[in-house]
């Protein structure tokens, strides 16, 4: 049973605080957590922000894809986490088809952020300006993602690694900057090469997190389930397992929170 005892960050993660770190050059770390007593471990690991992602599609509910995820099996797992969270910074994925229009990503951002995010992730590139523009208007912080974009997978014809030439490297780069001139809060890059990832984190004023991104971006997040080895089949070449040398979890986590701060992970066998 999950004891709160052990918290260790002693005042809420914000947004500012996040900006504060990039300026610094201080590395934040996110993971993946989908319930209140994984949090409730993450927040004694000190991990900063906690991304309720639609992948749990695939490692809670054994979907092949994280496209059956509807927005109440989001709001569940939101409302979990928060139950369980302290002072990380709670980030929460829009499923597919979630955020088609401006209006329509409004009322539905508007129930994640009831029922416990701080900040809602949206998939996609210059499309959307207008709805990202609308959300941070109203109030609602968001994170793009960009890259590898798991929701179009069978557009992409599979996880492939993104931004390899470059035409597609220099897309990247006009988007993000479009993207953050509509108002985006984070950018969260998943599968580029290395060298791309940093000349994105330089480029822009806003943090960045990196799946496979290499080791520049400004925060570092993995699946839960792929960090702690459990995760079954093929892993990603970015994923590292923590839990090893008779760790427990949550030594797992802050073995994962001292690397990324020492930026001795990711390594460069973890890169593209
Ligand atoms: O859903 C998720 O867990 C994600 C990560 C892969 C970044 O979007």
């Amino acid at each position: 049973m999950y004891s709160d005892t052990n918290k260790k960050l002693t005042r809420p993660v914000t947004l500012s605080k996040l900006r504060k770190m990039k300026q610094e050059q201080e590395k934040f770390t996110c993971l993946t957590s989908y319930d209140a007593t994984f949090t409730g471990a993450m927040n004694a690991a000190s991990i900063e922000t906690i991304l309720i992602g639609d992948s749990l599609g695939m490692v809670v509910q054994g979907q092949d894809s994280t496209l059956p995820v509807s927005i109440e099996d989001m709001c569940y797992h939101i409302a979990a986490v928060k139950r369980g969270n302290d002072n990380a910074f709670l980030l929460a994925d829009m499923p597919f088809m979630s955020y088609s229009k401006p209006e329509q990503a409004l009322d539905n951002a508007a129930k994640l952020m009831q029922a416990g995010a701080h900040m809602v992730k949206l998939e996609g590139g210059s499309w959307l300006k207008d709805t990202i523009g609308l959300l941070t208007e109203r109030g609602i912080p968001v994170c793009a993602h960009l890259g590898l974009t798991p929701q179009a997978v069978h557009k992409l014809g599979g996880y492939k690694v993104q931004g390899k030439d470059e035409a597609t490297a220099a897309l990247l780069l006009k988007e993000s900057l479009e993207l953050e001139a509509a108002g985006t809060d984070i950018l969260l890059y998943e599968c580029i090469p290395s060298e791309l990832g940093k000349t994105l984190t330089e480029a822009v004023n806003i943090p960045t997190i990196g799946i496979g991104a290499g080791p520049h971006t400004d925060g570092q997040v993995l699946v839960m389930h792929d960090m702690l080895g459990v995760t079954q089949g093929r892993k990603p070449r970015f994923v590292k397992n923590f839990l090893t040398d008779g760790r427990s979890i949550q030594e797992a986590f802050e073995a994962f929170s001292d690397e990324v701060k020492s930026g001795t992970f990711p390594a460069p066998e973890h890169g593209f």
